[in-house]
């Protein structure tokens, strides 16, 4: 039905209207570099020159401009997008702590309370998952990804996009989502932002791919491509990419929109002479809608009369986006998510923040506990809490905000006090501020610690230290923390440190020295709640690092997936020639995987149930899982696999699966995972997907450096 009624309508477009359905303006904030180029907004809605706005939020402003649009000649109403990352009024985790949490339905319940919220403020779209893989921290998207793992993201992404648009589009309660950036952006060349993306077809496909092929999978609606360069060939204008992959043998229905001007960027690129160029190369190599290059206004039209793009291109990106509008039921009433009453409804909905803090304990890592130091006991006394960020509201929220107000986040000072009701003698120092040069502060912090039993220091990035165009080369701790650190830690009182910051800091001091370390990300509008929880026992972490944090900026881009090489390590005592650093351990300060507990696990008796299988066949793989310690918790217990001999070197472990379950001090389980000849497939040099006959190591555990169990499986 829907396709007809597509059809009906575009046989009353002109060329110029058809054009205007491509084209994507910014209202209200900009999200990237403004345009030089002089519209009048409105007057070109009304001509029907524009097909969506982003940036445009509320019920009031939405009404307003819709009501505009619908004085055009078709009355086509507009899409309205919007970057809705970890929240829209109430502030989730950054995108990269929620995957720590490694609980797909607490993510998914995420992702559909953002939606919620946000469609009742009028937009019908987000720009959202971001589903790049990661392994570079430099980079300061890394906050907003899923990390490192092609496994773990597309379990995620997936997670995501059902939770964004619930079951089928159309109903109020939820948007459309947009994978995004297609692809390779996450790998840009030494992690600055925007930079070019230079790899192998099977590292595209094995690494960089699963997740966007996930989100298809999950029926997202929308792709956005992105601002990288792909082996040469801009993502935005490679065809490669975005028909033979996405639109061909993905058989993708929904629509391409471009990065915030990417399609001009083809030209300093040098790969579009102009932006006639530009705008051709794009709409032929699939980019649907222009985001605010005004390259497709501009030229499309003018090239389809002079026969330089085919009309087919034009039509079949129409097509591709008119249907999402009627599937959104805008052609019904265009104003059915911008409803004043359900707006307000929806804020105060008081379960979306009990959501927030769930999610927030669970994506906080515990990265050291010596001598079980936490949870702190109930008695303590006299807690001095130190650092820039023990106050801090709005670097919670990290960067990717929209509608939220900071002053009813719950920094970590409340959240303690929360906890510790007016037992506790609280004692605050600043110290210092996040990057300041500064050490005036420290004989008070010091004096402060002096007074206390304990100290819980909160240190890391501000919320504009991650995020896009916020890549660093130095991603140690900023300013005079771990001095700070050192001088408190100077007084031998115990030195409990949160870190919030949005991507993996190096802080080889604390990592020494701390009696006890989380890493909370930055966690939302409950996070100092969440924090403390974990603080004082009334929640038990459960997190595990979803990337690797190395120990240097030299090991970078490091990732858990490493080869043996031809010359590894066997005896550190016989180092000479060998693939190694003469000034560096070659494994990171914490592994991929990793996330301690207030209590223990013992993984036992391993079994295989058949110790060969064939191509079609598969093994069943058990063990026991047993809570040695005395206190409930939860394990995500992780299945790596490695492949001995290929005819393509294989990396010593990839993820392949993993449980998340909570066990009462004691209590035992029997698990189980499948192994079938489809978690030993890799691409070959053709890219075919094949599992090659021969050894696999089976290998469980609690982190990729922390396997307890291991077996091998032939594959005939
Ligand atoms: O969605 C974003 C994208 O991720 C980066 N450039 C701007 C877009 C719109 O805000």
């Amino acid at each position: 039905k829907i396709d007809w009624r597509v059809d009906s309508l575009m046989k009353l477009m002109t060329l110029e209207e058809k054009v205007g359905q491509l084209n994507q303006y910014s209202g209200r904030e900009v999200t990237g570099p403004v345009s030089e180029k002089k519209t009048d907004l409105l007057q070109d809605i009304r001509t029907g020159r524009v097909g969506s706005m982003l940036n445009v939020r509320g019920v009031k402003d939405t009404r307003e401009i819709q009501k505009v649009a619908l004085e055009s000649r078709l009355k086509i109403p507009l899409l309205f997008s919007l970057d809705v990352i970890h929240g829209y009024k109430t502030v989730f985790p950054i995108p990269l702590g929620e995957a720590a949490s490694w609980d797909l339905g607490a993510m998914r319940l995420s992702a559909q309370i953002a939606a919620k919220e946000a469609a009742a403020a009028g937009i019908h779209w987000t720009f959202a998952p971001m589903v790049d893989v990661a392994r570079d921290p430099r980079w300061g998207r890394v906050m907003e990804g899923a990390g490192e793992d092609a496994y773990l993201g597309s379990l995620i992404a997936e997670a995501r996009v059902k939770g964004f648009q619930g079951e089928q589009l159309g109903s109020v309660e939820s948007i459309m989502a947009c994978a995004k950036h297609f692809a390779g952006y996450g790998a840009s060349i030494a992690g600055r932002d925007y930079n070019a993306v230079d790899m192998s077809k099977q590292q595209l496909w094995e690494t960089y791919l699963p997740p966007f092929k996930a989100s298809v999978d999950a029926g997202v609606a929308t792709f956005m491509n992105a601002f990288n360069t792909l082996n040469g060939v801009p993502a935005t204008g490679n065809a490669y990419l975005q028909r033979d992959i996405l639109k061909g043998k993905w058989n993708f229905k929904g629509f391409m929109v471009s990065d915030w001007g990417s399609i001009g960027e083809m030209i300093p690129w040098g790969y579009a002479a102009n932006e006639a160029d530009a705008a051709a190369k794009a709409i032929t190599a699939g980019s649907d809608m222009d985001m605010e290059s005004r390259a497709y206004i501009d030229n499309l039209a003018q090239l389809v009369k002079e026969g330089k793009v085919s009309l087919k291109w034009v039509d079949d990106a129409v097509r591709r986006i008119l249907y999402k509008k009627f599937e959104l039921g805008l052609f019904e009433d265009p104003y059915r998510f911008s409803n004043f009453k359900r707006e307000k409804k929806v804020f105060s909905d008081p379960a979306h923040r009990v959501a927030a803090r769930e999610l927030a304990k669970k994506s906080i890592v515990l990265l050291k506990n010596d001598q079980n130091i936490l949870p702190i006991k109930k008695d303590v006394r006299n807690i001095a809490l130190i650092g820039p960020l023990v106050q801090a509201k709005r670097d919670l929220e990290g960067s990717w905000i929209v509608e939220s107000d900071s002053v009813n986040v719950v920094s970590l000072m409340e959240g303690v006090r929360n906890q510790t009701s007016n037992k506790a003698n609280l004692i605050y120092a600043k110290g210092a501020g996040v990057s300041s040069s500064s050490q005036d502060g420290f004989a008070a912090a010091v004096d402060a610690a002096r007074k206390a039993d304990v100290v819980i220091m909160a240190l890391g990035e501000t919320w504009d230290m991650s995020g896009e165009a916020k890549s660093r080369t130095d991603i140690h701790i900023p300013g005079r923390q771990e001095a700070l650190f050192e001088a408190v830690k100077a007084t031998g009182k115990p030195v409990i440190v949160v870190l919030m910051a949005g991507r993996p800091l190096i802080f080889d001091k604390i990592a020494a020295q701390a009696s006890a370390i989380l890493y909370a990300w930055w966690p939302g509008t409950e996070g100092g709640n969440a924090i403390a929880d974990i603080l004082f026992g009334a929640y038990n972490p459960s997190a595990k690092l979803p990337v690797t944090f190395p120990r240097s900026v030299g090991q970078i881009p490091l990732s858990y997936d490493v080869y043996n090489t031809g010359r590894p390590v066997k005896d550190p005592a016989n180092t000479r020639y060998k693939s190694m650093y003469i000034d560096s351990p070659n494994s990171p300060m914490y592994a991929f995987g990793h996330g301690l507990s207030y209590t223990t696990f013992a993984y036992s008796d391993l079994k295989l149930d058949s110790s060969s299988i064939n191509q079609n066949g598969e093994a069943v793989l058990s063990f026991r899982l047993t809570n040695t310690g005395k206190v409930t918790g939860e394990e995500v217990v992780q299945l790596y696999i490695h492949d001995e001999v290929a005819s393509i070197a294989r990396p010593l472990k990839q993820l392949k699966g993993f449980q998340k379950l909570s066990l009462k001090p004691g209590e035992s389980r029997e698990l189980k995972f499948t192994i079938k000849s489809e978690l030993l497939s890799f691409y070959d040099n053709d890219l075919n997907w094949i599992a090659e006959p021969g050894k696999f190591k089976l290998m469980v555990g609690s982190a990729s450096d922390d396997i307890r169990l291991q077996t091998n499986l032939t594959l005939r």
